[in-house]
C-alpha cells in the first residue's frame, strides 16, 4: 500500500513547555484522520514531554540526532534517546544544519543509518541554493544530495524533503512547475539508483502558508510538506492540512 501522504512540522529553535498547548489543540482536532500523516518535529527538550501530551494522536519527530549510540559524548542525543522520549520521526539534514554545523551527505547518511536502527523514519533535507539555481545546477545539487545522503540500506524508508534553502523562511517558493520538475529528477534519479526499491515519499518545504499549500500539494510528485514557521501555530498549522485534498473531516 502506497504510504500516505505526510504534513510534518518543525518547531526549529522555538517553543517552550507552554506551547505544548498548540500539540492539545492539534491532537484534539486531527487525531483520527488516517489519510493524512500528521507529524510534528519539536526541539528534543519538548518531546518527552509532548509525547504525553499527544496520546498517540499526533506523531512526534526531533530535528536531528547524533550518528552514535550512547556513549561519552557530552551534549549530544543518540537517535535511541529520541525514540525514548518519544520520537517517531527526525529531520535530518536540514540545511540550517548543513550550515550552522557543517553537516555533509556523509554525516547525514550516517545519522539516518543510527535513525533507522533506533526505528526512526528519518526525513532527509535537500535543497539548492539561489546561487545553484541560478546557475542552472539546481538539479543536478539536489539529485546529488539525495543520493549521497540516503543510507545504502534501508533507503527505501526514509522520506526526502525538497527544500530549496532560497525558500525557507523567505516566503518565496518555486513555480509549480518547477517543483514538479524537481520532485520527478529525484524520484527517477533514487529509483534508477536503488534498482526500483525506491518508492520513497518526496515532500516540498520552504515558505509552506495556509494560503499556497493547497496549490503545492496538487503539484504531481509532492508527497506531503515540511512546514517551519506555520507549524507553531495549531489554527495555521490545521489550516494547511485542512487544505490537502485528501483531508477528509470526520
Ligand atoms: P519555513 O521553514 O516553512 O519557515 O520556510 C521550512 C523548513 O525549514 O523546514
Amino acid at each position: 500500500m502506497r504510504a500516505p501522504p505526510l504534513i510534518a512540522g518543525n518547531w526549529k529553535k522555538f517553543g517552550r513547555l507552554a506551547d505544548l498547548a498548540e500539540l492539545d489543540r492539534l491532537a484534539a482536532a486531527f487525531g483520527a484522520k488516517a489519510a493524512v500523516q500528521i507529524v510534528l518535529c519539536l526541539p528534543a527538550t519538548l518531546l518527552a514531554m509532548g509525547a504525553a501530551r499527544a496520546r498517540g494522536a499526533i506523531a512526534l519527530g526531533a530535528q536531528d540526532c547524533d550518528a552514535r549510540s550512547d556513549g561519552a559524548h557530552t551534549g549530544d542525543i543518540s537517535a535511541a534517546m529520541m525514540a525514548d522520549a518519544g520520537a517517531e520521526f527526525v529531520i535530518l539534514g536540514h540545511s540550517e544544519r548543513r550550515r550552522d554545523h557543517g553537516e555533509t551527505n556523509e554525516t547525514v547518511a550516517a545519522k539516518a543509518k543510527a535513525a533507522l536502527a533506533a526505528g526512526l523514519t528519518p526525513i532527509i533535507c535537500v535543497g539548492e541554493t539561489l546561487e545553484d539555481r541560478q546557475a542552472g545546477r539546481a538539479e543536478a545539487v539536489v539529485v546529488g544530495q539525495a543520493i549521497a545522503s540516503l543510507p545504502l540500506e534501508g533507503a527505501g524508508q526514509c522520506v526526502l524533503a525538497y527544500e530549496p534553502v532560497w525558500a525557507i523562511g523567505t516566503g518565496l517558493t518555486p513555480s509549480a512547475s518547477d517543483i514538479e520538475a524537481m520532485h520527478h529528477a529525484v524520484k527517477s534519479a533514487l529509483a534508477a539508483r536503488f534498482a526500483g526499491a525506491w518508492d520513497g515519499r518526496v515532500l516540498y518545504g520552504g515558505s509552506v502558508n495556509p494560503k499556497n499549500a493547497e496549490e503545492i500539494f496538487r503539484v504531481a510528485g509532492v508527497d506531503g510538506a515540511l512546514v517551519g514557521a506555520a507549524s507553531l501555530k495549531s489554527a495555521e498549522f490545521g489550516a494547511i492540512i485542512r487544505s490537502h485534498p485528501l483531508y477528509e473531516a470526520n
